[in-house]
């Protein structure tokens, strides 16, 4: 063993005066302080613990042994009291390393501290919302295409036929990337308004037939309210093919409410506009709160508005084609031939209807007690 062994065994006593006692304890009370200097561990200090104050091999045992129990009589009691200082010695170290060896600073792992209990991850009630709605339409045949937030005034605009200055951009106000007055109107980059241009992005990419759901975050100047925020997410969808009918749109727009809201919910078609399709319309379902009865939530009409949709106009389809060819394809989207459907519906209205939230900024909070729920 190391040289510890020899310094370990305690010497025989041979002179029981006070000052070769006072010696003998001394080497041990430095002993005690030489091993607690080098304490850099829990484990280290329940070795020096076990080494020092063991009940069985303990050297204050040993101490005990070899130098109390063969004292002569009147020796012992001052034996006794040098025995005594040196436990409370000892204890008052391990003190001491207790609060300097803390596991922490030290490469000891102290493993009767509860440990960190970490919460299983869930997915955002909006992110669930769009996978359900994105799942709903895979099923159908559709694959999710993505595109850029900053999008170009070509993409977000005018390839979807909304010309410049015309007023149906300003129900699609936005933020405008600085500096790009010196470009072409058509390049000055934007915060996307809407999921649509990634229609354009899909159609230039590749021929007909295309069947694409659109996920993603859009931007507008909206002023926050309980319904409304600047920021916002969207669903789009497109189908293009020959011989695709409004018959075919209405269809896949009731399957797909039905296979989110149930498959009691009805829908309905009312003519609205959107320049980039023709005919355009607003879908409506019946109220799921009253089943068409009549409530506060549906302002008792029966019917929740729900998306937006329509014929491709064949505007778009030709915008797609000079692109197609301006970029080195074929064209492949003759509008006598081609025809399709597009739709778009808000994520955050929907994942609303869903779960009966009527505050709309409950989805930014970052309120916990509000995620959870969601788990
Ligand atoms: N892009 C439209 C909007 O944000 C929604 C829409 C998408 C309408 C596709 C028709 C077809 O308001």
């Amino acid at each position: 063993m190391t040289e510890a062994t020899s310094s370990d065994a305690i010497p025989q006593l041979t002179s029981y005066d006070d000052a070769s006692l006072d010696r003998q304890f001394a080497a041990l009370g430095e002993q005690v302080l030489r091993e607690t200097g080098a304490l850099r561990s829990q484990v280290a200090r329940e070795a020096f613990h076990l080494r020092w104050l063991g009940r069985k091999q303990g050297r204050l045992k040993l101490v005990s042994d070899a130098w109390l129990k063969t004292a002569p009589v009147d020796a012992r009691k001052s034996l006794g009291i040098r025995f005594n200082d040196l436990k409370q010695k000892i204890e008052a170290a391990l003190a001491v390393a207790a609060t300097t060896t803390a596991p922490a600073a030290n490469n000891g792992v102290d493993i009767t501290l509860p440990g960190t209990a970490r919460a299983p991850g869930i997915e955002h009630p909006l992110l669930k919302t769009m996978r359900e709605i994105e799942r709903v339409f895979h099923h159908l045949g559709y694959s999710t295409a993505l595109g850029p937030q900053v999008e170009s005034d070509f993409y977000n605009f005018e390839a979807l036929n909304f010309p410049p200055n015309h007023p149906a951009r300003d129900t699609q106000d936005t933020l405008l990337i600085a500096g790009q007055q010196k470009r072409p109107q058509r390049d000055r980059l934007l915060m996307r308004t809407h999921t649509s241009p990634v229609q354009i992005r899909s159609m230039i990419a590749a021929d007909p037939p295309v069947r694409v759901v659109v996920p993603g975050k859009v931007h507008r100047n909206d002023a926050a309210d309980a319904t409304h925020s600047p920021v916002f997410h969207q669903v789009e969808g497109l189908c293009v093919d020959t011989n695709i009918t409004f018959s075919d749109l209405k269809g896949t727009l009731d399957h797909a409410m039905k296979s989110l809201f149930g498959s009691t919910v009805k829908t309905r078609f009312f003519p609205s506009f959107f320049p980039f399709t023709e005919p355009s319309a607003d879908v409506q379902i019946s109220c799921i709160f009253c089943a068409g009865a009549g409530c506060r939530k549906c302002k008792h009409s029966g019917w929740i508005e729900l998306l937006g949709c329509g014929m491709v106009d064949p505007a778009v389809f030709a915008s797609v084609d000079q692109q197609r060819v301006a970029q080195g394809h074929a064209p492949a989207y003759d509008p006598a031939k081609i025809t399709g459907f597009a739709f778009g519906m808000g994520v955050e209205r929907i994942a609303m209807i869903q779960h009966g939230i009527s505050d709309i900024g409950q989805f930014y909070s970052g309120d916990m007690r509000f995620l959870e729920q969601f788990g």
